[in-house]
């Protein structure tokens, strides 16, 4: 049976990839990001299958408007995919402190914010599922990395938590952890990205999380380059 499917940060990189493999497989998918142009564009290449809402997740404030528009609107949620992120990088004392808060609201507090707005119908229902696109950077220490690091660390934390709240009520719980991935997150690096997976990997692992069938979940999923990290 075919799902309707949330995506937080669909219009570009990993999430676009995501969003993509999931039209073509049939699935309706509800787009959450801020460039509604690109969201309307990918909506427009598969009709009646892609509903977009524009948001700035880091706005807490907007979130719980949009939300309340989403849950209103479309009643049924089946999966929420946790995608959107940015990566602030430097040494502690550098980091802005507002900059690390809307680290923390956009990588973390709003995908607890979305799990608390669409669990509650998942529960009643007895079924559902949420993945979280995490980083290898939960459990792996980069020097810089102390927002970043945080947010993905407590966002697995958030995520094993939720699995063993969730277990009666048949929800599945799944975390993926990437290495880098040739995105425009490395535009302005000297990483080469010609040397990173492709989005579409990460788009793959998805996919082969939603085809297992109850009660088998894929709770966990690392993808890394054979050759290792940079
Ligand atoms: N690329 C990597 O190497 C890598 C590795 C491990 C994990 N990850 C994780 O994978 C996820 C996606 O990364 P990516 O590489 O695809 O990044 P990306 O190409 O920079 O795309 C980020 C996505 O998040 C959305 N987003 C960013 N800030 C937002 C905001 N304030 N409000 C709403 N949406 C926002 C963007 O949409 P708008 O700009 O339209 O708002 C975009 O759709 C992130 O959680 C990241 O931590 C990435």
């Amino acid at each position: 049976m075919k799902q309707t499917i949330v995506i937080t940060g669909a219009s570009r990189g990993i999430g676009k990839s995501i969003a993509k493999k999931l039209l073509l497989r049939g699935e309706k998918i509800v787009m959450l990001s801020r460039n509604i142009d690109a969201m309307e564009k990918i909506a427009a290449e598969h009709p009646n299958q892609a509903v977009p809402y524009q948001v700035d997740l880091s706005d807490l404030e907007s979130l719980e408007k949009v939300m309340a528009q989403l849950c209103s609107d479309i009643p049924k949620i089946d999966c929420v995919i946790h995608n959107a992120g940015s990566g602030l990088f430097g040494n502690i004392e550098e980091l802005d402190f507002q900059e690390w808060q809307k680290q923390l609201d956009l990588n973390l507090n709003a995908a607890v914010f979305i799990t608390q707005k669409l669990l509650p119908q998942m529960k009643l229902r007895k079924s559902g599922q949420l993945i979280f696109i995490n980083s290898i950077a939960a459990g792996k220490v980069f020097s810089g990395g102390s927002a970043y690091g945080v947010s993905k660390a407590g966002l697995k934390m958030f995520a094993d938590t939720l699995r063993e709240e969730l277990r009666p009520f048949h929800i599945g719980v799944s975390s993926v952890f990437p290495a880098a991935t040739a995105t425009s997150w490395w535009d302005s690096s000297s990483f080469p990205k010609e040397e990173m997976m492709k989005p579409e990997s990460i788009a793959n692992a998805v996919g082969f999380i939603l085809d297992q069938s109850f009660p088998a979940v894929v709770e966990e999923m690392t993808l890394r380059r054979v050759q290792g990290d940079f």
